[in-house]
């Protein structure tokens, strides 16, 4: 007879179920319609959007211009709609690269670059 794992003998001391519980499965982000991700995006934030079946984020930037840009970062592709906005720049959390908010330029690779739309430059959310 084997001994017992680490984790079963764990599990017989404290008298809970130790199992892994398997992979995280990450929910999709809800993509908002352009338009509506345009109105609601509030300011200094990022949400994930849809323009024409296409991923896209759009951010609203600290100096209030709103800007959308492709959801996938290109580094390793993440979700930019899953970072956030520090200043005029976004930043991707996956591995916390920046891009300026108004050119797409990677502060970190200067030769990568985010193609960015600047919808509203300096003017914030579009109103209704
Ligand atoms: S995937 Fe965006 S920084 Fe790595």
């Amino acid at each position: 007879m084997t001994a017992p794992s680490i984790t079963a003998q764990a599990a017989d001391l404290l008298g809970e179920d130790l199992r892994p519980e398997g992979p995280v499965m990450r929910p999709k982000p809800k993509r908002l319609p352009i338009a509506q991700a345009l109105r609601a995006c509030p300011h200094e934030a990022i949400v994930a959007a849809q323009d024409r079946g296409k991923p896209v984020a759009v951010a609203v930037l600290a100096d209030g211009s709103t800007v959308v840009l492709p959801d996938s970062c290109p580094h390793d592709g993440g979700l930019l709609s899953d970072g956030f906005v520090e200043g005029n720049a976004i930043v991707c959390a996956r591995h916390g690269w920046e891009f300026d908010g108004h050119t797409g330029q990677c502060t970190h690779r200067p030769n990568l670059q985010v193609p960015c739309s600047v919808l509203a430059a300096g003017s914030g959310p579009v109103d209704s």
